[in-house]
């Protein structure tokens, strides 16, 4: 699914070049197979650098994006000279000439822009909305659109050249006319940005946000669509000899092939109300907690058997808020020992989870790929739970 994903990206957008944000899944195995489809590597930290550097991308095909970046990250990020470094307030372009100046090493920055106007609707369905809006209004993500004048004179041409501009102003977006007014917003943003700088852009990265969908009343992207009015809008970039046009993406491309799996220990009815209780719960998989998404979920080894009852699949944490499916539905053969398979869990699944709540050995992750399985993440161990970890006796 993730090729199939990556190569109809690529035809839908010829002129771009797709950047994988490791954040959704920051397997090395899930990295490493982007990488070698072509996928540039977005990051959002050090750790990130460290793994996709590991992977041997060549620092060319990386962005760094973050509302919070230390100083040795950005140290980091120059001294491997990564294509750009998404700045998100002045004092970061600041930091990033200083950095730059100490290190004699000079940098390139793109300029994150949160834009006055944001998106009209980004998802949604009838159990939620799954607004993940970055941009439009007050954000701790980007520069705002009116300071931009502000840090065109603060600009240390010395030090760091600017090669381009990020926008991104939404995640999980599933309406083709928002992402097309979104591109046209960029666009002319960038000739905005070229006109304050005084330099030539040389680079879009246009963010994406291409959502899944999670709810039966919601719709694919329709890429044959998409692509060609969005590489419309760019043309008169495309034409320009150099010019880097970037798409960076997670959950397109990694969502919709994930499923998180956990096996039955306990089955219970309390009051009128069904528990499919099982050995995970929102430690390894908190998605559907935290963004207020349904996620979709069936018992894995009995897809053939019919529904005869609603459950609430839970973990087997210490918190009523340990809930993966408020709506499982629960085959009358329902065993001890049964596999919950959760799906649409590919991206912000395992990345997102507070793993370390109740002390749970962390899940092993397994690919299939051409139907055979291989395991990428072992299964973690109790000993793993004293790493970096100091006993401090004497104090009681
Ligand atoms: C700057 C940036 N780029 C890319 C992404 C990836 O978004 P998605 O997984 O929705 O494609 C995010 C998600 O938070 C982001 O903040």
């Amino acid at each position: 699914m993730i090729r199939d994903r990556f190569r109809a990206l690529r035809a839908a957008f010829p002129s771009f070049e797709i950047f994988y944000s490791m954040k959704a899944n920051p397997s090395m195995a899930i990295v490493g197979l982007l990488q070698e489809l072509g996928a540039g590597a977005e990051i959002a930290s050090g750790g990130e650098l460290f793994l996709a550097r590991e992977l041997g991308y060549d620092p060319l095909d990386i962005v760094f994006a973050g509302p919070g970046k230390t100083d040795r990250e950005l140290e980091d990020a120059i001294i491997n000279g990564v294509f750009a470094v998404n700045v998100e307030s002045l004092r970061e372009l600041e930091r990033m000439s200083r950095i730059s100046k100490l290190l004699g090493v000079p940098a390139r920055a793109a300029l994150r822009i949160n834009t006055t106007v944001g998106l009209g609707k980004v998802g949604g369905g009838s159990a939620g909305p799954l607004h993940e809006q970055m941009a439009g209004g007050p954000s701790k993500f980007g520069i705002d659109e009116e300071k931009l004048q502000g840090l065109a004179d603060a600009w240390d041409k010395r030090r760091i050249e600017i090669v381009g501009l990020h926008v991104y102003t939404a995640s999980q977006i599933l309406h083709e006319d928002e992402i097309v007014a979104n591109a046209e917003r960029t666009a002319a943003m960038a000739l905005r940005v070229e006109e304050l700088m005084g330099v030539p852009v040389q680079s879009i990265d246009f963010g994406g946000g291409l959502g899944v969908p999670h709810y039966e009343e919601e719709k694919p992207l329709d890429l044959s669509s998409l692509g060609p009015r969005v590489e419309e809008v760019f043309k008169p970039f495309r034409e320009r000899e150099g010019f880097r046009l970037i798409l960076e993406l997670g959950r397109f491309l990694v969502s919709e092939c994930g499923v998180y799996m956990s096996r039955v220990l306990e089955l219970k009815e309390s009051r009128g109300e069904r528990y499919v209780i099982t050995d995970g719960g929102v430690n390894q998989f908190i998605r559907p907690v935290l963004m207020k998404v349904k996620h979709q979920a069936a018992v894995i080894n009995r897809l053939d058997s019919e529904g005869v009852a609603t459950a609430k699949a839970t973990g087997p944490l210490c918190t009523p808020i340990d809930i993966t499916c408020d709506a499982l539905s629960v085959p009358g053969d329902i065993a001890i020992d049964d596999l919950i398979g959760v799906f649409n869990a590919g991206a912000y699944g395992y990345s997102m989870s507070p793993e370390i709540f109740l002390s749970h050995p962390t899940p092993s992750e397994v690919l299939v790929m051409g139907g055979k399985m291989h395991l990428i993440r072992e299964r973690g161990r109790h000993e793993d739970l004293l790493l970096n970890q100091k006993r401090f006796p004497g104090l009681g």
